[in-house]
């Protein structure tokens, strides 16, 4: 099939078809959702926890992104690759631009994605307008997990505000999509309905252009507990190239996410 690219993904949020995304690290697991029909496939710095056993996504290197960035590319096809900057990696604007040309040059990325709202629209701005497409990652963001002191759910009261607002301000300075982790269902459904450019959820409700998971969690790799915005499909599946293809047909159809899989 041919290749997605962002124009793809825009057609999509304004004909109403749901963007199904996943991660992935290496070019096996690339191919897997690759065959299944998977739109955007996200190298994230998760590969810190769920494939260098780390707790946070701090310790992750530039390094270690064009890595598996790279490698990821080697299995895909179709889908549009997008690969996170990590952890301090794009604390200036001139170090995300030096990040993102690695990651796109030796790591094949098609699009970068950082974690952080208003105070990044200088950065999305100067990327953007240099010619790499951004992912603005807002709500929960992991990177911050020792000032927050913990994973949790964002956005909840005077919060909602804020981020409505940071969404605009990272559209505004450029953003081509927005990542939108662990909100309330109803403000995932506001911020997706005032954007021009989709926002993919992960956490953030049914109303989000499309979805996103780890993909070991979708597999049932991930032992202990789980968010509960994560659904096993490998159990009724029993393969795993079936457990991706209903993955993508569940988001696609809009069976996942659940009401159970929501924040309210
Ligand atoms: O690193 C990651 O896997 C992510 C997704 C969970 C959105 O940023
Ligand atoms: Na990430």
């Amino acid at each position: 099939a041919r290749p997605v690219t962002l124009s793809d993904l825009a057609r999509m949020k304004s004909e109403g078809e749901k963007i199904a995304c996943l991660t992935a690290y290496d070019a096996s697991f690339a191919a897997l959702e690759d065959r299944a029909g998977v739109d955007v496939v996200l190298v994230g710095d998760s590969l810190g926890m769920v494939v260098q056993g780390h707790s946070s996504t701090v310790p992750v290197t530039v390094d270690d992104m064009v890595y598996h960035s790279r490698i990821t590319a080697a299995g895909l096809g179709r889908a549009f690759l997008m690969t996170d900057l990590p952890f301090l990696s794009y604390a200036t604007k001139h170090d995300a631009l030096a990040t993102a040309h690695r990651l796109m040059g030796e790591g094949a990325a098609q699009m970068v994605k950082f974690e952080g709202g208003e105070i990044q629209a200088d950065t999305v701005e100067h990327l953007s307008m240099r010619g790499v497409p951004v992912c603005a990652h807002i709500g929960l963001q992991p990177q911050l997990v020792h000032k927050l002191g913990g994973f949790r759910v964002q956005g909840r009261g005077d919060a909602a505000e804020t981020m409505i607002r940071d969404a605009k301000l990272l559209e505004e300075a450029g953003a081509d999509m927005i990542l939108l982790e662990c909100v309330p269902a109803a403000l995932g459904a506001e911020i997706t309905a005032n954007a021009g450019v989709p926002v993919i959820g992960i956490g953030a409700g049914p109303d989000t252009d499309g979805q996103i998971l780890v993909v070991y969690d979708i597999l049932g790799l991930s032992p202990g507990r789980k968010p509960r915005f994560v659904k096993n499909f490998m159990d009724d599946a029993g393969t795993l190239d079936a457990a991706a293809a209903d993955y993508v047909a569940a988001v696609k159809d809009g069976r996942y996410p659940a009401p159970e899989h929501a924040f309210s």
